[in-house]
């Protein structure tokens, strides 16, 4: 088994999932795109571009450095990898990234309304917000500098404006649950409009005290990654036993 062949398995079965619950938009076609970090090095495997998921394989899956250099993988990377890295680089707590085209996101998306906090168990694993990132083209720099933009407000659902969502996390099933739970606010959100009633959010003080709660667990995990590099380290220095 290949170094990287855990991570690219990973990948490949969400990325399948994801694809046959339709959270891809359609179920036959080869839209969104799923990445992993490799624990410990300035990589990542992500999903090849164009190619549907039913078809694909562990061989398809890339692996690239975070200079973007194809350190794996005869096919071509998705035209978001940019998007994935920026969300490494930019969040030490994120291991994991899946952009969907998800229905009810979506039409939050062209509506360009961000989710307000409606559920506290919602809030307290994504954060106070579901913003929505401004729309570019895809697989442009302007659309991957706008995500890096919004993922500073430290949440982990983003609605891309005219385009799908982005979900970002510690591990990939937990950034799946994530892709579940922001369209079953999405759905729910918008079902509540279309009433024309008036929506109830959160509590203030509520929100305030969610937030610092996903804070907190994004630096315990901060720590944790940190800790894990410094022991790898340590044994890469000492020397082997006999020698
Ligand atoms: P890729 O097939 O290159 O991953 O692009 C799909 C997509 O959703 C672009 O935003």
């Amino acid at each position: 088994m290949g170094r990287f062949d855990d991570c690219k398995l990973q990948v490949l079965r969400i990325s399948q999932r994801l694809s046959s619950e339709g959270f891809f938009g359609s179920k036959s076609g080869s839209a969104g795109n799923v990445s992993m970090l490799v624990a410990g090095e300035n990589a990542f495997v992500v999903t090849p571009t164009r190619m549907r998921y039913d078809i694909m394989t562990v061989d398809d899956i890339c692996v690239v450095d975070f200079e973007l250099r194809r350190i794996e993988g005869e096919r071509k990377p998705s035209i978001e990898t940019p998007m994935h890295l920026a969300a490494y680089k930019s969040r030490a707590d994120v291991s994991a990234v899946i952009h969907s085209h998800q229905t009810y996101a979506s039409v939050l998306g062209v509506l360009n309304m961000p989710i307000p906090p409606l559920f506290d168990e919602v809030t307290l694993a994504v954060g106070n917000i579901i913003d929505i990132v401004p729309y570019a083209l895809s697989g442009t720099r302007e659309l991957h500098d706008n995500v890096a933009r919004k993922l500073a407000n430290r949440c982990h659902c983003y609605i891309i404006q005219n385009h799908g969502a982005l979900c970002v996390g510690a591990n990939l099933d937990q950034t799946y649950t994530l892709v579940e739970l922001l369209e079953k606010c999405a759905a729910i959100y918008c079902h509540a409009l279309a009433t024309g009633r008036p929506v109830t959010v959160l509590p203030e003080n509520i929100v305030a005290q969610l937030h610092a709660a996903v804070i907190a667990r994004q630096d315990r995990e901060i720590a944790r990654k940190n800790s894990a590099a410094a022991e790898s380290e340590k044994d890469a220095r000492e020397p082997e036993p006999g020698r």
